[in-house]
């Protein structure tokens, strides 16, 4: 994997997108790597994943401006493929991926962003979507993604002027959880990993399929889906540890993951 790294420390996975010459951005290769990495994680010991770029400047400057320059319209709907399908594994992944924006979140670094479950930044970051500006609309899920995190007045300005935000806006739009001085991200994003990570996997796991699901359907269906999902916990060795602590007034002695 070229041009995205992988590391576990205990149970958390880093993904880093490492192209820093070219400010991350995405190219065909660069994506089949990132898929590749997603593809590797070990679901029995990684609990919380996070995403970030490499080097000081960007987390991703969108997709490859120079390999898309002169696609034909298929291959313009192939490429869009690529990028949508691989973010919908990353949004659906089973386990949850913080987003750490480290720079520049433009176009597809943006969506890419999107597609994570909560996303933190760095007071330098600076996010957009200035495809329109290119000839294009976003292509990696940025028109259905940015309205359903900012609403849609917020995203159609952000898509129709291309106008970037800085990391306050981000923050005060929704687009991000929380904004750090850019040399303390790192350590606050894995403090909120290793805390998701001391949490029952399983649970976590269930709550994040409960909260992507039920957003796609109906309120009725909607708590069907999260009545089933929290009967799937009970009878887990974790379900059972977890309440036994609480009763016994005692700390978990940990959890198994089963
Ligand atoms: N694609 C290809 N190369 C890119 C790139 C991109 N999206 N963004 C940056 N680069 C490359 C530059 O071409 C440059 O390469 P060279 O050194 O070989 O010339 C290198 O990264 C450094 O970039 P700059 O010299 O431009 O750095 P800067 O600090 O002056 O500017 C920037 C930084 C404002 C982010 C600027 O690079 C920029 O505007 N990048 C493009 C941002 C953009 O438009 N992103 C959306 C892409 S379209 C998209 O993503 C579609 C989609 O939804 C799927």
């Amino acid at each position: 994997m070229g041009f995205v790294t992988f590391e576990q420390k205990g149970a958390i996975g880093i993904v880093t997108i490492d192209r820093p010459k070219a400010l991350n951005a995405l190219n065909s290769a660069v994506l089949a790597d990132l898929e590749a990495a997603f593809d590797g994680v070990d679901q029995e010991t990684v609990r919380c994943i996070l995403l970030t770029g490499a080097g000081e400047k960007s987390f991703v400057a969108g997709a490859d401006i120079a390999e898309m320059s002169n696609l034909t319209r298929e291959e313009g709907e192939a490429f869009a493929k690529k990028g949508v399908d691989i973010f919908r594994k990353i949004e659906t992944f089973p386990i949850p991926v913080i987003a750490v924006i480290n720079g520049y979140a433009l176009g597809g670094g943006c969506e890419l962003a999107m597609s994570c479950d909560i996303r933190l930044c760095a007071d330098t970051a600076v996010f957009g979507q200035p495809e329109v500006g290119l000839g294009i609309t976003p292509g990696f899920s940025g028109t259905q993604r940015l309205p359903r995190i900012v609403g849609m007045g917020k995203a159609k300005e952000m898509i129709y002027t291309g106008k970037n935000i800085k990391a306050d806006e981000a923050y005060r739009v929704g687009l991000v959880n929380a904004v750090y001085p850019a040399e303390e991200l790192m350590a606050q994003a894995e403090k909120m990993a290793a805390r998701i990570a001391g949490n029952a996997p399983i649970a976590v796991r269930a709550s994040k399929k409960a909260i992507n699901d039920g957003l796609q359907v109906d309120m009725d269906q909607a708590i069907v889906i999260e009545e089933k999902l929290f009967g799937s916990c009970f009878e887990t060795e974790d379900q059972k540890e977890g309440m036994a602590a609480f009763v016994e007034k005692r700390k978990v002695t940990g959890f198994k993951n089963c």
